[in-house]
């Protein structure tokens, strides 16, 4: 399936957002699903990048157009952050699993870094349903924190914080979510798995259940190459799943999270 670049906003040497072009995609009404796109286009083809890379399905932009948040990290990344419009990319999806959100409940949900692309989705959700965005989205400094002032449009709450309290409240995530937990019912979040274990044992310290959505690497994202094998404890068991096709969402309380950090 092809996904053509309709736009391609960079907001830092390191940031940026491609809006594509791909009704099959944009059709999706859940949040928290993803894709993966191949990083050749049709202009450029690169054989050091042949597995395809997984990005979430950011924001819904149209009935035929959808955003991707990236972060430049390596080859696939750098690819494409230099997208034109016009370009053709390789994509499929959606993929995954997604958040359930029930109506009436009080929720939070947490991003960090990069972890903020399927939050955006989901605040758009959230919204639709009826229900309060309140969101915690923490970077290590300013200049990681994207998009603030449309953060702002879409959130009836919002608290940003920067490690180097350059904005925000000084610290991480936890530092404000610590003040408010015992006011959720349920907690959502995405970002760095050092952050996310850290807001389950909170959660789990508060009695809160919560769902994360885990970006591990994966090769195929169709569960063919195993590439993408996580460990969740189940009836007092380790049991391997597959991120791809049977998260990325995950009950927190469950991730093997010393089996995922080393
Ligand atoms: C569900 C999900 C959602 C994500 N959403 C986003 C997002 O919205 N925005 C964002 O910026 N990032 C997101 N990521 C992370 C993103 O996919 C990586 O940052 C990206 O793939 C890096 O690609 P790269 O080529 O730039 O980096 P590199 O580190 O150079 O490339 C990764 C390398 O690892 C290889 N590789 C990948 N999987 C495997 C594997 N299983 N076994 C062996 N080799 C492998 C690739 O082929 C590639 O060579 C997400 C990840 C997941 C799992
Ligand atoms: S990425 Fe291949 S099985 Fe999950």
């Amino acid at each position: 399936m092809k996904a053509t670049v309709v736009k391609n906003t960079r907001i830092s040497d390191k940031f940026g957002y491609l809006e594509l072009k791909c009704p099959e995609i944009a059709k999706e009404k859940n949040a928290g699903r993803f894709f993966m796109i191949s990083p050749h286009s049709d202009s450029v083809y690169i054989t050091d990048t042949l597995l395809k890379r997984p990005f979430a399905i950011c924001d819904i932009t149209s009935e035929e157009t959808f955003t991707c948040l990236y972060m430049i990290t390596g080859r696939g990344t750098k690819i494409l952050s230099e997208a034109l419009p016009g370009n053709n990319f390789l994509v499929t999806g959606p993929i995954g699993n997604f958040f359930r959100f029930e109506k009436d409940t009080s929720v939070a949900l947490i991003a960090g870094g990069i972890g903020l692309a399927p939050m955006i989705n989901s605040a758009r959700k959230l919204r639709e349903m009826g229900i309060k965005v309140t969101l915690y989205y923490g970077g290590r400094s300013k200049s990681d924190i994207l998009m603030y002032d449309f953060l702002q449009t879409i959130c009836d709450e919002l608290f940003i914080t920067t490690d180097d309290g350059s904005l925000g409240i000084h610290g991480n995530v936890l530092v404000p979510l610590k003040e408010n937990i015992q006011n959720y019912k349920k907690i959502y979040a995405c970002g760095p798995n050092r952050m996310l274990q850290a807001v389950t044992d909170l959660c789990s310290q508060n009695n809160i259940p919560i769902d994360v959505s885990l970006d591990e690497q994966m090769g195929c994202g169709v569960g063919a190459c195993l590439g993408c094998i996580i460990t969740i404890n189940e009836n007092n068991e380790k049991v391997k799943k597959r991120c791809c096709v049977e998260g990325p969402i995950f009950d927190g309380t469950k991730v093997d999270w010393d089996s995922l950090i080393r």
